[in-house]
């Protein structure tokens, strides 16, 4: 049997990294700590029940509801701590902001502070860890402002209200089957998995790419009474099938965990929509822009797909709040496109009076 020769995780790194003969190697060696970081969780995801990892915090920790009011599972809180802790002492970063984190998390006065900020979402689709379900961890670098840079000061939320086309680099890692980290430093998308022997990333997807057009839409119909017109005629259009205005059959897939679906998507193309909806007047949309709609919306736009609002570009919006949440729709480029267009018909927006949903919604009661 012949080995395969197999780039590893840091051999890609300082392949990139030679694009720019004067980087000092910080970024690179982030993005190492953050790999470690993603190991860690992977083996503790890995033990499941015999880790006595899974379910919630034990009554005595204190943060057992994260800022956004959700209840967070032991795993969220570990997961938190291995990023926090791998990345914090390598003086590469300024700060960091977390799903888990109401405010920013500032560089230990005894560590050396560095010119990036990362921003992460520990744990995605932690509604799954119980049942052995995909997970994973979605995470993105900008650089700190100037003046961070310059002082060393203590970051704040506004350092990182910065569009996603400030990223420098963003990646997820999926505790799924195999483990996986999949990356962009702005160059197209790298998914390595996890050679469980070796305890190294190996390349394995050097260059993924999402096909323009599917079949396959993931959305939670549960909501549907709270959608939008435009997605509604989009969904219903899916439904309808051969027989209805798209002329073709779609498949429908929905795992609760984002990450999880991006991979897919990413592998064999399809599109995801947590669309923005009536459900709740104060949020607008069900994911947080900065950790996980931008992060994914990198990787997606680098492989040839395409993110959007529904209404604009994804990684053009404005941050206004470090946990702010946003409409999120992505995957094969057409369909995005598609989407984006029922949001500019104005025809579209009739709802009720619109035919299409008033008799032929397989949504309606
Ligand atoms: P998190 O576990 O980080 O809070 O994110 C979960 C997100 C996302 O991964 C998933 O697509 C969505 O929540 C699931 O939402 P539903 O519960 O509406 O299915
Ligand atoms: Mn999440
Ligand atoms: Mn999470």
């Amino acid at each position: 049997m012949t080995t395969r020769r197999r780039f590893t995780l840091t051999q890609y790194l300082i392949e990139q990294r030679r694009r720019f003969p004067s980087a000092s190697g910080d970024f690179n060696a982030l993005l190492l700590d953050v790999a470690l970081a993603c190991k860690a969780i992977a083996r503790t995801v890995a033990f499941g029940d015999l880790g006595s990892m899974l379910g919630q915090p034990a009554p005595d920790v204190t943060t057992s509801v994260n800022v956004q009011g959700e209840e967070q599972k032991k795993l969220d809180v570990i997961s938190n701590e291995y990023f926090t802790q791998m990345t914090e002492w390598g003086g590469h970063l300024a700060g960091m902001a977390s799903e888990e984190m109401d405010h920013p998390y500032q560089i230990p006065a005894t560590m050396q502070r560095g010119k990036y900020m990362l921003v992460f979402d520990p744990l995605d689709g932690s509604s799954n860890i119980d049942v052995n379900v995909t997970v994973g961890s979605i995470f993105s670098v900008l650089r700190a402002p100037q003046d961070v840079i310059d002082s060393g000061r203590d970051v704040v939320e506004a350092d990182f209200l910065q569009p996603g086309t400030e990223q420098l680099a963003a990646g997820y890692a999926l505790y799924g089957p195999t483990t996986m980290l999949v990356l962009t430093v702005g160059n197209g998308v790298a998914g390595f998995t996890l050679d469980p022997n070796l305890g190294q990333f190996m390349l394995t997807h050097p260059n993924m790419q999402i096909p323009e057009d599917t079949h396959e839409f993931a959305i939670n119909a549960s909501n549907s009474r709270f959608w939008e017109a435009p997605v509604k005629r989009y969904v219903d259009e899916c439904l309808a099938g051969k027989t209805g205005a798209r002329g073709k059959d779609f498949n429908m897939r929905w795992i609760a965990s984002m990450v999880a679906e991006a991979h897919r998507i990413l592998m064999r193309g399809g599109i995801f929509m947590y669309p923005r909806d009536t459900k709740d007047a104060a949020k607008h949309g069900r994911l947080r822009l900065l950790y996980e709609a931008n992060p994914v919306g990198m990787i997606i736009e680098q492989a040839g797909g395409r993110a959007s609002t529904g209404r604009e570009p994804m990684l053009t919006v404005q941050p206004t709040a470090l946990h702010q949440r946003i409409g999120l729709v992505f995957g094969s480029k057409n369909e995005v496109e598609r989407i984006e267009r029922y949001h500019r018909e104005p025809g579209a927006y009739k709802d009720d009076a619109n035919p299409l949903f008033a008799e032929r919604s397989l949504f309606r009661d």
